[in-house]
């Protein structure tokens, strides 16, 4: 393949060009299978620094070289997350000390990813050319790209049939934390009251189901327009936050989840019953006094969690319970918007205006 036909392939082409399908995998190669796309030229997002989402652009970069214990996977859809605009922002700042002091070290933003293994590493024998795969990019990033580099015992897993690319690519976000709190650290039981705060986001609208799934109970707060989409995925109820405050109410849970840490255990204590739980994915330093407090104080507990920072083996058994919950019919993965590639910044403006509803996706290889 020349550089010229590889460069007329671009993000909006409808198919691949033909002698990307009809490659073989090559034997003895330390890459092997289509080790000829690497060092081509691709699209791909690039952050030149932090910042408003002006800082994100498309431009031709090399496709990206495999290590020995990598695949390299042809992006089919990507998601974009609030996790992807907080490390846009470089936010909060003492992120910026893993991502890069002065600008991200990774310039391709991107982690919640679904494609096809287009070359393997060496040492790879999880994954061969052709393997349909999902999960995330993790900390090497580089999944708003034609193809990226992924670890082979990263969270990563060939993509079941039953699953569109679309909704795969979603999984790791919220499906993925919300079984995080809900089932290892809330471990919610039949019958228990649980109140899902942002019940219409990402982690919302998965941890909708899954509360439901566990028997719970489950009152979800979103606005108005949002109440039909969650009370559609099962919620009892709905309490609608412009209008009426949980915090103030009369009512009790067992598990409070505010997904979009909207509120504070402080304020949140009265409407948990005895022994509840409060927990929360956004870290505040309230929300860390409170966990250091109650770990020895009181039965309310407070809780945090940086779910994509436990073990991959951990987070691969996640995956495969909510692949299974999928198969079953228990999950479905909301997806608001397909984007372009070349629709980031868009993207990232709608992510920013807080009101998403469940998740966002660019869809990066369009199929006939
Ligand atoms: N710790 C972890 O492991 C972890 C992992 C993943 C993500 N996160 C974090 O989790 C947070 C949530 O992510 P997400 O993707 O679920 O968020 P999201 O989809 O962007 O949340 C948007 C939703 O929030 C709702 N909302 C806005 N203001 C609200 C309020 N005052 N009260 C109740 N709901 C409100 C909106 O509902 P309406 O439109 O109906 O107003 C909208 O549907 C992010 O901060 C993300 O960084 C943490």
């Amino acid at each position: 393949m020349t550089v010229s036909t590889l460069s007329a392939f671009n993000a909006h082409d409808t198919s691949l060009p033909r002698s990307i399908h009809g490659e073989q995998p090559v034997g003895k190669s330390t890459v092997a299978g289509q080790h000829h796309v690497v060092g081509q030229p691709m699209s791909a997002v690039v952050a030149s620094g932090y910042g408003p989402t002006s800082v994100l652009a498309l431009q031709q970069v090399p496709v990206p070289t495999p290590a020995a214990n990598q695949v390299l996977v042809q992006v089919v859809v990507a998601s974009v997350t609030a996790a992807d605009s907080m490390m846009r922002r470089g936010d909060p700042a003492f992120a910026r000390l893993f991502l890069g002091v002065m600008k991200p070290k990774n310039a391709i933003p991107g982690t919640g990813l679904a494609g096809i293994v287009v070359a393997t590493g060496a040492e790879v024998t999880r994954f061969a050319v052709g393997d349909e795969v999902f999960g995330e990019a993790g900390l090497n990033f580089g999944a708003h790209a034609q193809y990226v580099c992924v670890d082979e015992d990263g969270v990563f897993a060939k993509k079941p049939d039953s699953m569109g690319f679309e909704e795969a690519a979603t999984l790791c976000d919220g499906p993925m934390t919300s079984m995080n709190f809900l089932r290892r650290m809330a471990d919610v039981q039949p019958g228990q009251r649980v109140l899902i705060n942002g019940a219409a986001g990402s982690l919302g609208t998965a941890a909708v189901q899954l509360a439901k799934h566990y028997g719970a109970d489950v009152t979800g707060v979103c606005s108005a327009s949002s109440a039909p989409l969650v009370l559609g995925l099962g919620a009892d109820r709905v309490i609608d936050y412009h209008t009426r405050d949980f915090t103030a109410d009369t009512e009790q849970y067992d598990v409070i989840y505010d997904t979009v840490g909207k509120s504070t255990f402080r304020s949140s204590r009265r409407a948990l019953r005895a022994g509840g739980s409060y927990l929360s994915p956004v870290l505040s330093l309230g929300l860390l006094f409170w966990m250091l407090w109650t770990s020895v104080f009181g039965q309310k507990k407070a809780m945090f969690d940086a779910t994509g920072l436990r073990p991959a083996d951990e987070l691969r058994v996640l995956l495969d319970d909510l692949v299974s919950l999928h198969k079953d019919g228990v999950l479905r993965c909301e997806i608001e918007r397909v984007y372009d590639l070349s629709e980031v910044q868009t993207a990232h403006a709608h992510v920013d205006s807080g009101h998403k509803q469940g998740n966002l996706v660019m869809r990066i290889l369009h199929k006939k």
